[in-house]
């Protein structure tokens, strides 16, 4: 019995099963010191934990509903009698062992944040767990969007959105970043779409709607469950990617990201194969909340990245750097989520690194920093300092309240640091082995700083000494002595945003012949608190940026007309407001708006017309944002 006990608990965790017993033996006593309870899962994969999932799924646009039978195959101790599943805002129907036997199941109380316990009687052994269910209005990963919410304006569209704990609002699942399955699926839609997913994929549309053959032979965990149907198409832009998207958008797209194939093969080169086969891009209509989302196989993209120029295309290397760091080693709960981004933006940007050069870099690393800067000042002054460490302490909250930039550009200046500080022929083989170990796998933050010790230098030494990963790690915002980035470009930037608003240099003398969309990101940046109305009136002549087609720099303009009340922007502002959805975009504007006494009422008013084209997401941070009081609704 022993013996099965050890082997369910390596499968539970996405060890490899040895065959020798006193490696068994090890490992697992490793295990047991080193068990991590999720605070945002009520699974227990300790006693039982999914292995694989075939998922059916019926898509009624006319309801706003997914039907779905969700089948479950699992692994579990001898001892258990119980699996545990999440579930939150779902219609449970029925449980069954995948025939006709039911399994006797009991929904606990409802927590507004986590949901629900579904707790299956697993006693009798059963092969299979069958949930059959319904989503509801309430499943917040879902968004339902209308025909003239999408570029065609004729087919209406639908989209999931999983991170950080939505999969359990659209699928009954172990939602727990550490608990990793393979799954096949066949998704039902009405004629005329194509579905999508984080999976093998189509190319083409079926005449029938009905789409049977998804395949995810890779365990990953359910916030990388991914689903879009619509009016799609695909467009190949190389041997292993494409592009899909609304038939509208495919050429722009596929123009846009047409050196994806060389961001792999960069990234490859750096730290080993690209695990996941292909790679494709979904353009998703505006109102997705991110930028990106790195859904295996697919990453789903916003719209707002297609600037015309490639120049927005490091949003792309950031998601495909997932399929390493996130995707393949996965951070274990969120409280390691720098894990899974600080090592993605690190890893983003060695990419751009290779294709573009540093002076390149160097800029992306100095918007970071600018964004690491505003985050830390809010979390210092409003927010909670302890969310200014990269381990973070989520308990009881919504995980996506603490998630910010803060373990993005933190972690990636820590990391830069080790890799300044051990140089690159140490560092580089260093991480390709790491996620070469950890593949299929997750991390905490405390076994990487264990792995680091055995594998990059020891605890003690002249580097460690030098790092202090207990500061970064554990200290609130940056250690003493940390290094800034710097760019040189940049710096030519700012010295002439400051010339310009001294009146040291006329608008017609800002020289912008090597300007690329960064540095004007950066000029925006410099002058936008200070800057005076018939300034803005002057550069608007000059540059057009009310018009801008960059979504970044129209961004940056739209809210410092809010600040200085630039009158000629406000119907650009509304139509910005109205049609895009991305929160990293909607949080500076309508803060701008609503700081305003005189614009305030403007924001709120637009904010009460254009919500409804926001993903739940993005409203739950604007409701709180705007003080409006959402209705809750929650499934019994
Ligand atoms: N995985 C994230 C998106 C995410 C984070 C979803 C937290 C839910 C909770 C994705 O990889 C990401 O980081 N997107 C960024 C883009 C990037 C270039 C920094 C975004 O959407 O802004
Ligand atoms: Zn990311």
């Amino acid at each position: 019995m022993r013996k099965v006990i050890l082997i369910s608990s390596c499968l539970l965790l996405g060890l490899p099963c040895c065959k020798n017993s006193t490696k068994l033996k090890n490992k697992n006593t490793d295990l047991e010191s080193r068990w991590v309870k999720d605070p945002h899962s009520y699974a227990k994969p300790e006693e039982a934990a999914v292995t694989s999932l075939d998922l059916r799924l019926d898509v009624s646009f006319e309801s706003k509903k997914l039907n779905g039978t969700a089948i479950w195959t699992y692994s579990a101790t001898d001892s258990a009698r119980n699996i545990i599943f999440d579930v939150r805002n779902l219609e449970i129907i029925s449980v069954t062992d995948g025939d006709t036997t039911a399994l006797a199941y009991e929904l606990g109380a409802v927590d507004p944040i986590l949901g629900q316990p579904l707790k299956i009687d697993i006693s009798g052994k059963p092969k299979y767990i069958e949930i059959r269910y319904f989503t509801t209005d309430s499943s917040d990963a879902l968004q339902w969007l209308t025909p003239d919410q999408t570029a065609g304006k004729k087919s209406p569209f639908l989209y999931t959105q999983s991170e950080a704990i939505l999969a359990r609002t659209w699928i009954p699942c172990q939602d727990s970043p550490g608990i990793k399955f393979t799954y096949s699926a066949k998704v039902n839609t009405p004629p005329g779409n194509m579905a999508i997913m984080s999976a093998e994929n189509p190319q083409e549309k079926v005449p029938s709607g009905l789409y049977d053959e998804f395949k995810q032979t890779k365990p990953i965990p359910a916030y990388l469950m991914a689903l879009a149907v619509g009016d799609i198409e695909f467009k190949a832009t190389g041997p292993r990617t494409g592009i899909y998207a609304e038939p509208s958008m495919v050429d722009t797209a596929a123009w846009e990201f047409a050196e994806t194939e060389k961001m792999i093969v960069a990234a490859e080169k750096l730290y080993g194969p690209y695990a996941w086969g292909r790679y494709d891009i979904l353009v998703l209509p505006p109102s997705f909340p991110f930028g990106g989302m790195e859904n295996p196989n697919l990453t789903f993209a916003t719209p707002t990245v297609l600037a015309g120029d490639r120049s927005l295309t490091a949003l792309i290397a950031h998601e495909l750097a997932h399929s390493w760091s996130g995707n393949l080693v996965t951070n274990a709960t969120w409280n390691d989520f720098w894990l899974n981004e600080g090592f993605t933006v690190y890893f983003e940007r060695r990419i751009m690194e290779s294709l573009y050069g540093t002076s390149y870099t160097d800029m992306l690393s100095c918007l970071g920093y600018g964004d690491l800067e505003l985050t830390m000042n809010d979390l210092f002054e409003t927010g909670d300092s302890a969310d200014a460490k990269l381990k973070l302490n989520l308990e009881g909250r919504n995980p996506d309240d603490g998630m910010t930039d803060l373990a993005y550009e933190k972690g990636y200046m820590f990391l830069l640091l080790m890799e300044k500080t051990v140089g690159r022929e140490k560092w580089d083989p260093f991480v390709k082995k790491y996620f070469d170990e950890f593949k299929f796998k997750s991390m905490t933050t405390e076994k990487f700083v264990d792995y680091i010790y055995a594998n990059l230098f020891a605890k003690g030494s002249e580097e460690d000494k030098k790092i202090n990963m207990n500061a970064w790690i554990y200290g609130p915002g940056l250690p003493a002595g940390f290094s800034e980035p710097s760019s040189d470009r940049f710096n030519k930037v700012k010295q002439q945003a400051n010339q310009y608003l001294t009146g040291k240099l006329k608008v017609e003398k800002i020289d912008t012949s090597k300007w690329t969309s960064h540095e004007y990101q950066q000029f925006l940046r410099s002058i936008k608190q200070e800057v005076k109305l018939n300034q803005m009136q002057e550069l608007d002549n000059r540059f057009h940026f009310t018009n801008s087609g960059n979504s970044e720099i129209l961004v940056l303009w739209l809210e410092a007309s809010a600040i200085h009340e630039y009158k000629p922007a406000y119907p650009a502002i509304k139509k910005f407001l109205f049609s895009v959805g991305r929160r990293k975009f909607l949080v500076p504007l309508y803060g701008a708006l609503i700081d305003n006494p005189n614009l305030a009422m403007m924001g709120r008013q637009i904010y009460t017309g254009a919500r409804k084209n926001y993903h739940s997401v993005s409203v739950r941070t604007l409701d709180e944002k705007m003080a409006i009081v959402p209705i809750v609704s929650v499934v019994e």
